[in-house]
């Protein structure tokens, strides 16, 4: 297992199923009355938010908690950083308070990969989304519930995403969570195809492991699962379609759109959700969509890869699989999901 999280692109298929597997065991936790391991006792994790969030915010500081770890937030507002302090002087406070790892959301693509290689800090970094390129915990969410739905819970360990078909549609070009699902979508042997207006292609896409194209309702039918992106106004200095109703209209998905879609395949968005714009909602609301889903799988994700970079990087080596550790029963090492004594 690496030592830092910045890219899903860094991640083998046997480190991604790894991961995967292990948020299986992780999962188990939420369904108890206490849903809480030792794992992480003692452990200080620092959450850096130099950007807005919500769920991956309270979703990384859900799983630190549940791994009982002590956590550290930190939000750019309200911090020095407003009095201009450096990302450097941040870090090496953080170093001086001695925290074992730190999870860095930036508006600044490579801010997590600059954190992790400049020898400011020396704790594991993770990457809880930088600009416009990297967001690898969402993708593993992401993994994790088409595993689920489209190859089946106890079906789906040890398994990958071989020839499962996924379609990324939208605001590609803004996108971390497209980029970091085309990278280990690829990895886990799934088929990707982009659907955009190519206003929101980026330039270069020819070099990604995917197919695009113009035409949603072309490419619904021969779908496993549909990724609504948001439409990031947020980052669009210029007018990348001419208004919201003809965005909808060729690149949004309503009901009639849904059905269009195998009788099997579900409908997934990272949130936040702009309903109206990219999805509508009834389509939102539906049983077919894994919004809500998503969100719950994203803590054990998260549990899983803080436990794999802060403590089971052992337990990983010498047991392949954690799953099958637990059922054998029999480790030196406390399994990641053995219950607090
Ligand atoms: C995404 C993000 O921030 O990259 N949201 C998330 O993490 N759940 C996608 C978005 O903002 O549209």
């Amino acid at each position: 297992m690496m030592r830092h999280l910045i890219s899903a692109a860094d991640l083998t298929r046997d480190e991604a199923v790894l991961i995967l597997d292990t948020a299986e065991e992780m999962a188990r936790v939420a369904d108890r009355p206490i849903k809480k391991l030792p794992t992480l006792r003692g452990r200080t994790i620092c959450n850096l938010f130099f950007e807005d969030s919500t769920r991956t915010r309270i979703s990384f500081e859900a799983a630190e908690k549940r791994l009982s770890a002590d956590v550290i937030n930190f939000a750019a507002k309200g911090s020095s950083v407003s009095k201009g302090e450096s990302l450097k002087d941040t870090a090496q406070t953080l170093e001086a308070m001695g925290v074992d790892a730190v999870v860095i959301r930036h508006s600044a693509s490579g801010a997590p990969y600059r954190l992790a290689t400049s020898g400011w800090i020396d704790a594991p970094v993770i990457n809880a989304g930088d600009g416009t390129h990297q967001h690898p915990t969402q993708a593993l969410l992401d993994a994790f519930t088409m595993r689920r739905r489209l190859v089946g819970r106890d079906a789906g360990l040890g398994q990958d995403l071989a020839g499962k078909r996924i379609t990324l549609v939208g605001d590609v070009l803004h996108s971390r969570v497209a980029r970091s699902n085309v990278d280990l979508l690829h990895t886990l042997g799934a088929e990707v195809t982009l659907v955009a207006p190519p206003t929101l292609v980026p330039v270069g896409v020819e070099t990604w492991p995917c197919e695009v194209s113009y035409d949603l309702d072309n490419v619904l039918p021969k779908s496993d699962a549909v990724m609504m992106l948001r439409v990031q106004r947020e980052r669009m200095n210029a007018a990348f379609f001419p208004t919201e109703r003809e965005y909808s209209r060729r690149y949004g998905l309503d009901g009639e759109r849904m059905a269009k879609m195998p009788e099997h395949a579900i409908v997934m968005h990272p949130g936040p959700m702009v309903r109206g714009m990219e999805i509508t909602a009834e389509v939102a609301d539906s049983d077919r969509c894994t919004v809500v889903e998503q969100v719950t799988n994203g803590v054990s994700i998260r549990m899983a890869v803080l436990y794999l970079l802060l403590g089971g990087n052992e337990a990983a080596a010498a047991h392949p699989s954690p799953t099958t550790t637990l059922e054998r029963g029999a480790t030196r090492r406390p399994s990641a999901t053995e219950e607090s004594k």
